[in-house]
């Protein structure tokens, strides 16, 4: 496999946390620590209302700006949401789709992973569509079951044409915000399952390409370990995305594990 093409990156997701003046001043202690970061894209996804502080703070840094979430449709009564072209508008060019929170605390199925997937390419955004399984899942054996089902439901709801268009990123639930990372060994065996599942439902071609990020408790002393696994084409971060210094931390091990 020619891991070489795949292009790793590193997303930030700051969850609900950071005002509009702690976006500015994470950007002005961010930026010059990872102004040499070539071989990685660098994301980072602030809760809507920093969005527009963060893209001119990142503006011609390389720095890319995404949204935590997105609703189907363009306009109309839906209180609460916002549309892709909203995001776009606003100067995004990512977006989360599925994370784990969304699934548990507000209603995520895949039906709507699937259905905010597909409008998010139609206004440009690329997804980063999360899946993974819970702890319960994992100690009775289903994680493949899981995984298998939220791919199929989401990623693998998708044409191929789409489906070159996005990230998955599988996040192991335990993993999320507990300090428990997954061993880079079991991280890599979630992506070459998922990577399978892709070539079953698209072509062998396609699951090559697909780039797959890890996320649950990344953190500077971890990543250069995960890195060295092929499989994994870059991370979620969450609670360490919010440090200026950690997060340019992660995506500094990340560069030298090219
Ligand atoms: P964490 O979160 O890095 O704090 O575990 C990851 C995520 O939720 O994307």
């Amino acid at each position: 496999m020619s891991q070489a093409k795949r292009r790793r990156v590193i997303a930030g997701n700051w969850k609900m946390y950071k005002t509009q003046a702690d976006t500015r001043a994470f950007f002005s202690a961010f930026l010059p620590l990872v102004r040499g970061a070539r071989a990685c894209d660098i994301v980072v996804a602030p809760p809507f209302t920093s969005i527009p502080a963060a893209v001119e703070a990142s503006r011609d840094s390389g720095v890319a700006i995404g949204g935590q979430d997105v609703f189907w449709e363009k306009e109309g009564a839906f209180t609460g949401e916002i549309s892709p072209p909203m995001l776009v508008e606003a100067g995004c060019r990512y977006v989360i789709i599925g994370h784990s929170e969304r699934r548990q605390f507000f209603g995520e199925t895949e039906q709507t992973v699937a259905k905010k997937t597909k409008a998010a390419l139609v206004a440009g955004l690329t997804p980063i569509v999360c899946v993974g399984e819970l702890l319960e899942h994992r100690e009775a054996g289903r994680t493949e079951e899981v995984c298998e089902r939220q791919f199929l439901g989401g990623p693998g709801a998708l044409t191929p044409e789409e489906f070159s268009r996005i990230l998955v990123a599988y996040e192991p639930v335990w993993a999320i915000g507990t300090g428990k990372t997954a061993t880079p060994e079991i991280a890599a065996a979630a992506h070459r399952f998922l990577r399978k599942c892709a070539e079953r439902k698209f072509s062998a071609e396609q699951a090559r390409a697909v780039r797959i990020l890890y996320g649950g408790s990344v953190k500077p002393d971890n990543i250069q370990g995960l890195m060295a696994q092929e499989e994994l084409d870059g991370a979620l971060v969450g609670g360490a995305s919010l440090d200026a210094k950690s997060f340019a931390s992660i995506v500094n091990g990340c560069e030298a594990a090219q």
